[in-house]
């Protein structure tokens, strides 16, 4: 009966790498972390890697011959490598470090997008997204003249694409989250990326639900452009990273300019750096990109096919047991399927709020998120005032949603339901 149970054992011994997770909280509770779809924990390498760095390594990049500043240019490059390896990117000079991918999108919207989107283009994207794939698409149609268009999605929150065609005539670019951050829903890239190509559109893909729980290939994928956030894959707040395809980063402007960037400057004229420097002005976040290497070593060192494999069957496993809470007035959204989702699972509990249901929650330890989790359109198109959403880790276990359930019933005598 119990999904879970293959992949629990080993969850439970990943747990003890994040120390953060062996704490109880202020009542004494047992911490529930599930919250990881909004920031995950750090397992102790990574917090090593930052105090190795700072006590070691620490001076400016791409500058000082000595050896400290060697150093530290090594380990940040070779941080890039890994990355670019950890998403088969062809070579890490196809990386760009950025802070998340909001600044990856942000990035791709100002130096791609104004300078190749005209009025009677489109831009298409999808009603699921979360507005830091949909405010940049906006403003830059404002400024381009460019019609933003959408795929739309069900009720369940799933991609209806009977019209792709027709949606993808006179676009130029179509930018999606390769999981939704509020329902869990894996978008069918392996349709639409060759059916945007063959349109002769761009694609961008936000990658940050995606890239910490499951294998990232671009190129399998035929992604132009994929977008990563360090801090949701136990690296570091503050790093991310901008996927693109060698020739469009090359025919691309810069981004941001200053120190760094350039290859040579005059009084009225500069040449810029080669990618990806050109578009890495200033000095960067170097400490966090290492760490984030360090994250990707840890990561691969458990396998990203395990951590899939695992939240996909906690979510199967939490479905069920949530069902059981249905006649206490639980409703879960997102694709019923589990397998068209990641592990993140949004609810709602009969009519109360879900922010005071999150608030009893947290009495009890549990972490959750609630709220319009920034994608406001979604909510109004679904008639959601907001959801409760718990998202799962490679750190979490049964126990998790054991104390879940209690909490959640908990909250329901509270409400007086059922
Ligand atoms: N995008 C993050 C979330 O969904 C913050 O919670």
């Amino acid at each position: 009966m119990i999904a879970t149970l293959g992949s629990d054992a080993r969850a439970r011994a990943l747990a003890k790498d994040f120390p953060i997770l062996a704490q109880a909280t202020s009542r004494g509770k047992r911490l529930a972390f599930l919250d990881s779809a909004a920031s995950s924990q750090k397992p102790q390498a990574v917090i090593d890697s930052l105090v190795h760095y700072y006590t070691h390594d620490n001076a400016n990049i791409h500058r000082g011959v000595y050896e400290l500043a060697a150093r530290a240019t090594e380990h940040f490059e070779a941080a890039r490598a890994k990355v670019a390896h950890f998403i088969n990117a062809a070579e890490p000079a196809e990386i760009i470090w950025t802070r998340n991918v909001t600044e990856a999108i942000n990035l791709v919207s100002y130096s791609w997008g104004l300078g190749n989107l005209k009025p009677g283009d489109a831009i298409l994207t999808s009603q699921l997204e979360h507005h830091s794939n949909l405010v940049p698409w906006q403003l830059l149609a404002a400024k381009t003249g460019a019609e933003l268009r959408f795929i739309e999605v069900d009720e369940h929150g799933i991609h209806q694409l009977d019209d792709l065609d027709e949606r993808l005539r006179g676009v130029k670019l179509v930018a999606l989250s390769h999981v939704s951050n509020t329902l869990g829903t894996i978008a069918p890239l392996e349709t639409i990326i060759p059916k945007a190509h063959a349109a002769g559109a761009v694609v961008l893909i936000d990658g940050a639900q995606s890239a910490p729980h499951m294998k990232i290939d671009v190129r399998a994928l035929d992604a132009d452009f994929f977008g990563v956030s360090g801090h949701k894959m136990c690296g570091p707040t503050g790093i991310g990273f901008l996927y693109g395809k060698r020739a469009l980063l090359e025919a691309m402007p810069p981004f941001l300019t200053g120190g760094d960037m350039i290859k040579r400057v005059q009084f009225t004229t500069t040449t810029f750096n080669e990618i990806p420097w050109k578009f890495e002005a200033g000095t960067s976040n170097i400490a966090d990109a290492i760490a984030l290497g360090a994250a990707v070593d840890y990561l691969e060192a458990v396998g990203m096919d395990w951590i899939h494999a695992h939240e996909q069957a906690m979510t199967a496993y939490a479905l069920e047991r949530m069902r059981e809470l249905e006649p206490l007035g639980l409703t879960l959204y997102g694709p019923p399927n589990p397998a068209d989702r990641s592990g993140i699972v949004s609810f709602n509990l009969g009519d109360a709020h879900p922010h005071d249901v999150a608030s009893i929650l947290d009495t009890e330890g549990v972490c959750i998120r609630a709220g319009h989790h920034c994608t406001m359109p979604l909510m109004e198109k679904m008639g959601w005032t907001a959801t409760a959403r718990a998202s799962f880790y490679l750190y979490n276990v049964e126990e998790d949603v054991e104390q879940l359930i209690a909490a959640l019933r908990k909250a329901a005598q509270i409400f007086k339901l059922g």
